[in-house]
């Protein structure tokens, strides 16, 4: 019945939304929300390399520290959802080489019979660091997208930009469009986590994540298009954006991209693409990079550059992470998108060979569950905050 009353929903509102089309600020990206987490166990080796496969812009890394500190990729603050045999507890009360023993694939299999598959029992907690330099060997124009979960009381941030400013990471990109180009950005729901990392002297792109305008704060970010100078750009829920459809508009008039999340049925992303979102998150990589290229209004297969053949399982580079110094790859910026090896970590296993630019991989037809929740949630936010203007 839901599904019934959202598609009448759309074909009512689908006119009043081509009136209101509007270009992106620059080619419309891709971000892969926890990999290509549709089809394989998110936060895994899997799901990264089949991001890569369907030729994403973005990977996306949810930042949690372990309990020495080292920042690994994995979204909830316990691991009671993603690991098997009954384990249970916060990631920071485990070390990295404790986690590094747990099973962070067989969940998947569990829970999506259909797409199960044997090799992901025993897939590994990834290192932010282990993804960077995998990924950036296989492809140096790849950019990362790391989103701060917990703070750790700022040694979060703190350990990022050492980490980053160790491995060369911190000035990528064009100076003056970092946005669209810096191999690193960063996003956050907590305003304070953007705040700190500029503090840092960092020059990584921050972005603020938001369900609803459910604070006055928000809400005049949302009416005037702009905000504090910590934040470059806005990453509104899309309940937010299909509720209010001249939102990005409104950021865009103040000098602000827009992205949003979380995104997984294609008409939802034509709608989105529509109104001009700069980059949306999706776990299904594969519809969304169909739909811009049928909007034609993407990066092209030479800015994006993913590799159609590599190396699976980043053979080498997993494992050899052991704290939060590393050891890891060191990286230098190639003009203004991109960067190059500096550096191999001691130890390191020869360079991944480079791979011949891959033609973009289209259309599978594959379509996702759809984020009517996330509609809801706005709804419901939306209507609440309505609610306490009105008293
Ligand atoms: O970061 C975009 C989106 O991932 C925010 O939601 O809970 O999946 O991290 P969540
Ligand atoms: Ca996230």
């Amino acid at each position: 019945m839901q599904k019934i009353v959202l598609a009448a929903a759309f074909v009512v509102a689908l006119p009043a939304f081509a009136q209101l089309s509007a270009p992106a600020n620059g080619p419309q990206l891709v971000a892969s929300h926890r990999g290509a987490s549709a089809y394989a166990p998110e936060h895994t080796l899997f799901a990264y390399d089949l991001a890569i496969e369907q030729d994403t812009d973005l990977l996306e890394c949810d930042v949690i520290l372990t309990k020495d500190e080292v920042p690994v990729c994995i979204h909830d603050e316990t691991i009671d959802r993603t690991v098997a045999d009954g384990k249970t507890g916060r990631v920071d009360s485990y070390t990295l080489a404790e986690l590094r023993e747990f099973d962070f694939g067989s969940w998947f299999n569990t829970a999506n019979p259909t797409l199960a598959k044997s090799e992901y029992v025993g897939a590994k907690i990834v290192p932010f660091e282990e993804e960077l330099d995998c990924y950036l060997r296989h492809n140096p124009k790849l950019r990362f997208y790391p989103e701060t979960k917990d703070s750790a009381g700022g040694r979060a941030e703190q350990i990022l930009q050492e980490m980053l400013t160790r491995k060369g990471l911190i000035d990528t990109g064009d100076p003056m469009n970092r946005v669209q180009t810096a191999t690193i950005v960063l996003q956050s729901f907590d305003p304070g986590s953007l705040q700190r990392m500029r503090s840092l002297n960092s020059t990584i792109p921050t972005g603020f994540l938001y369900t609803a305008p459910t604070s006055i704060d928000i809400l005049q970010y949302q009416l005037t298009g702009d905000g504090p100078d910590y934040i470059d750009f806005f990453i509104p829920n899309s309940a937010a954006i299909l509720i209010d459809p001249t939102l990005v508009q409104r950021y865009h008039a103040a000098g602000h991209d827009v992205h949003t999340w979380t995104v997984n049925d294609a008409n939802q992303m034509d709608l989105l693409l529509s109104l001009g979102v700069d980059a949306l998150f999706t776990n299904n990589s594969d519809v969304l990079r169909a739909r811009i290229d049928a909007k034609g209004s993407g990066t092209t297969p030479e800015q994006r550059n993913n590799p159609k053949n590599f190396a699976h399982g980043c053979v080498g580079i997993a494992g050899r992470v052991t704290s939060k110094d590393g050891p890891g790859d060191v990286w230098e910026p190639t003009g203004l998108r991109g960067v190059q090896l500096k550096s191999a970590s001691a130890g390191s296993v020869t360079p991944v060979p480079a791979v011949p630019v891959a033609a973009p991989d289209t259309a599978s037809g594959r379509f996702g569950g759809g984020s009517l929740g996330s509609v809801m949630l706005g709804l419901f936010g939306f209507a609440a905050l309505r609610r306490k203007l009105s008293r």
